[in-house]
């Protein structure tokens, strides 16, 4: 089950000014160095609008793909005060979109507006990075795996280009809590996503899924005897060159 490729993603959230361009030479001059024959990484840093122009202009290199976090569900020039589409994404550089983060849903994002959302990046020939999780209401509920099914389905159509959909499995109480799920949850969770997919889509080929929430430069161990994972979608830590490279280091130790 397991892809060999590994997914490092930063979402910096609302973090980074043009200063923070630091932080992208910095991972990448890491990323210029760690050559490992047996690892192959892919670096995403998913940024705020206002930077994606600038760094994809400063970061000639494909060591480092930069993404957004969100967009309009309409690809149109239109009265739409405050949003960005994905043509407008496309054209500022980005290769990836977030879609789906559970702190856009908390704003009201439902699965239906999130499909439409997927549609209108993949006509832009985006990636995406399409989030999913419980919350802790319903992880105590036991509805995790029909909340995860219905995100899945609600939001997603077997004619969609599959293989441009990576999927984040982000536990809502797992976000800036310092919490993490226990492995043998991560192993159920991740079985359960894989073969949701194939069998909602009827595809033979299994997703790209990864975890994300509260993941850290120490935490990141317990996720490495996990083959299922197939890389992190990383949030606050993400914003600290450091701490981004000591999680990546840590996790092939
Ligand atoms: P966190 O955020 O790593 O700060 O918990 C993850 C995310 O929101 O994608």
């Amino acid at each position: 089950m397991t892809n060999k490729l590994k997914y490092f993603i930063g979402n910096w959230k609302m973090f980074g000014d043009f200063r923070s361009l630091k932080i992208i030479y910095q991972i990448h001059r890491f990323c210029t160095k760690f050559k490992r024959r047996d690892i192959k990484n892919k670096i995403i840093l998913c940024v705020p609008f206002t930077l994606i122009y600038f760094f994809t202009k400063k970061l000639k290199s494909k060591l480092i793909s930069i993404g957004a976090q969100n967009c309009h569900h309409r690809n149109i020039f239109g009265p739409f005060t405050g949003s960005v589409n994905a043509s407008m994404l496309k054209k500022a550089g980005a290769k990836y979109v977030i879609l789906g983060h559970s702190e856009n849903r908390l704003e009201g994002e439902t699965n239906r507006l999130i499909k439409k959302k997927i549609a209108s990046a993949l006509e832009q020939k985006l990636n995406i990075i399409f989030c999913i999780g419980e919350t802790l209401k319903e992880k105590s509920k036991n509805k995790t795996f029909s909340v995860l099914r219905n995100q899945i389905r609600g939001s997603i159509e077997k004619k969609y280009n599959l293989n441009k959909i990576i999927i984040a499995y982000e536990p809502v109480w797992s976000i800036g809590t310092g919490k993490i799920p226990k492995v043998y949850e991560l192993k159920k969770t991740f079985e359960f996503i894989k073969n949701e997919f194939k069998r909602s889509f009827k595809t033979k080929k299994f997703p790209v899924v990864l975890y994300g929430g509260s993941v850290n430069d120490i935490n990141i161990s317990v996720f490495s005897s996990i083959s299922d994972i197939d890389g992190f979608l990383i949030g606050g830590a993400s914003q600290s060159s450091k701490k981004f490279i000591d999680i990546i280091k840590n996790y092939y130790k």
